[in-house]
């Protein structure tokens, strides 16, 4: 029997019960396809930061490195707001990705047929929408220095970060993102800035660079802002999308209300080395629900779906751990996030079950 070590890093508010829903999916699904998915669990972020006063210590860090793959819950809350920078339950996890080497993010939005009305926009805007957002993940906004905060001589303060990106960086997070597009409808949308910041004219000229390997694949380009406005006029033209750090994190947000609630996005941070690779709902610790078993624990559950297909070439678990969410949602199982007057609320502990029963 193939035998693989998980980090299981729950975090922060929500994520310990999101993250004990989508680990039993884990295990069963082991058990079903033959392997023994052994769970190490430690704290990472506010958790961390309560316990041991920094917010990933050196043994967690060596438990993601030494682990076949990570999964993480949510990080941050109120509670931690007041901290400097360096030691804020976020850095946990910036960290984590840039010491794993994790340079690329998938952030898949898939509409639900089911949840249709439970999005904001119009049922016929989004019926059909199905995109991948591929956000660079250890460089641009978020990394490149100079950053911080100074005080100047005459007291004023200056804050500064910096959008850096070499073209071996975004070269690779290119790659990635013809890699993806090839695997599905052949449509790659670069998003840049590139009539006003430098750094994206040169992502700009690095992507269409190259684009020459990869002829089969349609490459076109978007300015973000009008991406932001495109995503909710008309999110149908879009199949995956190749962007910064930053403007992914925002696009994805915006991509995740598409489908009703940001509580059904998952997504997977990998890199270059095999058995590297950390999977986590893109939605973050939610702490004014924390602690009230209402959570929506489907996007941690359709990340490990990700893991198990992008780390463990288990594709068929995979695809079943999705039908198997797809099915509880027919049968009427919601969580408060995605239900509507009328409807019978599930929590959180009795959505993770719907699944597993399904599975099993
Ligand atoms: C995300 C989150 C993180 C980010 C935070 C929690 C540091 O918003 O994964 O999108 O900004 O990358
Ligand atoms: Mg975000």
């Amino acid at each position: 029997m193939k035998k693989f070590s998980i980090a299981v890093l729950p975090g922060d508010g929500i994520g310990p019960e999101i993250v004990g829903e989508a680990a039993k999916v884990l295990k069963t699904a082991g058990e079903k396809f033959g392997a023994e998915f052994v769970l190490n669990e430690a704290l990472v972020g506010g958790a961390s930061i309560d316990a041991n006063g920094v917010p990933l210590t050196d043994k967690v860090l060596d438990l993601a490195l030494k682990s076949d793959a990570v999964l993480l819950g949510a990080v941050g809350g109120p509670r931690w707001e007041g901290l400097d920078y360096s030691i804020r339950p976020e850095r946990a996890l910036l960290a984590l990705r840039k010491e794993l080497g994790l340079f690329a993010n998938l952030r898949p939005a898939r509409i639900y047929r089911e949840l249709i009305d439970a999005s904001t926009l119009k049922p016929e805007v989004i019926d059909g929408v199905d995109l991948m957002v591929v956000r660079e993940l250890t460089g641009g906004l978020y990394f490149g220095t100079p950053k911080g905060v100074e005080t100047l001589p005459d007291g004023t303060e200056r804050g500064v970060n910096t959008m850096v990106y070499t073209t071996p960086e975004i070269e690779r997070i290119a790659k990635v993102g013809f890699e993806v597009a090839r695997k599905r409808r052949k449509r790659l949308l670069s998003v840049d800035k590139a009539n006003v910041l430098e750094t994206t004219e040169l992502w700009r000229k690095v992507v269409i660079k190259v684009g020459k390997d990869y002829q089969d694949v349609e490459l076109s380009h978007m300015y973000v802002d009008n991406c932001a406005m495109q995503l909710v006029r008309n999110p149908k033209q879009f199949d995956v999308i190749v962007t910064e750090n930053t403007f992914g994190d925002i696009l994805s947000d915006e991509a995740s209300m598409l489908t009703g609630s940001i509580g059904m996005l998952p997504s997977a941070s990998i890199g270059s080395t095999k058995n590297r690779a950390m999977y986590e709902p893109i939605h973050g610790s939610a702490p004014d629900i924390a602690g009230k078993g209402i959570a929506n624990p489907i996007a941690t559950i359709l990340s490990v779906a990700m893991m198990l297909k992008y780390s463990f070439e288990m594709e068929e678990a995979s695809n079943l751990i999705e039908n198997a969410v797809e099915s509880v949602l027919s049968k009427g199982f919601r969580t408060a996030d995605i239900s509507k007057p009328g409807m019978k609320t599930s929590s959180c502990a009795e959505m993770g079950a719907a699944v597993l029963a399904e599975l099993k």
